[in-house]
């Protein structure tokens, strides 16, 4: 039984006193929830503050990417380091989102090098894939997909599927107000991955993300091989992304 997630992505937004109050507001309007997961992903400078003084909330905390170059330590300026995130008490963290992919040109070979990082210091990575429009509109989807799938595969394994969370996001849909209907997508994912390793295609929790909101998260979440969502701009607000978690729990 797949246990469902739901992760904020806070992206570059928020100052030290708008992060404190949205956590205290969703510490209360989530204190009863149950039978879902919710995760939020604080820009790095406040994660680790916010970690420590909401750790007695249901919430866990994740990072937006993480360094590639190095495990630990090392002269990277400006990165934050797996071992980092896991002493300012990260439970997960996303990897290739396509704002990285697109704007600083991440490889698939420093995705990859993220994975393994996240993973040996026992950080959940939450791996970003999906399509650009134009490839949507050649029928290149499903091939521009699986390839960022199998770039994982190839360097780190199929096992690995055991230990991620997909979130699948078609880049026309982050931040426009258009959502896909993505169940086919969810299954298409899930096939590929059972095409290598059955029992890991059944665990693995596939989100969807881009431009989930109250009014849509339901249908989104009845969907069969849809495992919760990876929420941007509607998680800046205490009640839209409260319901979304409700939405979830009540599928
Ligand atoms: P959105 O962003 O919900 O604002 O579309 C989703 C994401 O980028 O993860």
């Amino acid at each position: 039984m797949r246990r469902s997630l739901v992760v904020g992505n806070w992206k570059m937004n928020g100052s030290k006193s708008s992060a404190i109050s949205l956590l205290t507001g969703l510490k209360a309007s989530l204190a009863d929830v149950s039978g879902v997961e919710v995760c939020v992903c604080p820009p790095y400078i406040y994660l680790s503050e916010a970690s420590d003084s909401f750790a007695d909330t249901k919430l866990a905390f994740g990072a937006q990417d993480v360094s590639g170059n190095a495990e630990a330590g090392g002269a990277y300026t400006g990165e934050v380091s797996a071992a980092m995130l896991s002493d300012a008490g990260c439970q997960y963290a996303i990897v290739g989102h396509s704002e990285r992919r697109e704007y600083f040109g991440e490889s698939a070979d420093l995705l990859a090098k993220k994975v393994e990082f996240l993973l040996s210091e026992k950080i959940t990575p939450i791996l970003c894939v999906g399509e650009k429009l134009e490839d949507r509109e050649s029928g290149l989807h499903e091939r521009v997909v699986n390839g960022q799938l199998m770039d994982i595969v190839d360097r780190l394994g199929v096992d690995v599927f055991s230990q991620i969370v997909v979130a699948y996001e078609p880049v026309w849909a982050i931040g426009t107000g258009l959502t896909a209907t993505p169940q086919q997508m969810h299954a298409f994912i899930r096939k590929a991955i059972s095409a290598l390793d059955l029992a890991i295609a059944d665990e693995i929790r596939l989100l969807y993300g881009g431009s989930v909101k109250p009014d849509n998260a339901k249908d989104l979440f009845a969907m069969q091989d849809i495992d919760g969502a990876l929420v941007g701009g509607a998680c800046l607000d205490v009640e839209s992304f409260s319901l979304i978690v409700k939405a979830q729990e009540t599928v």
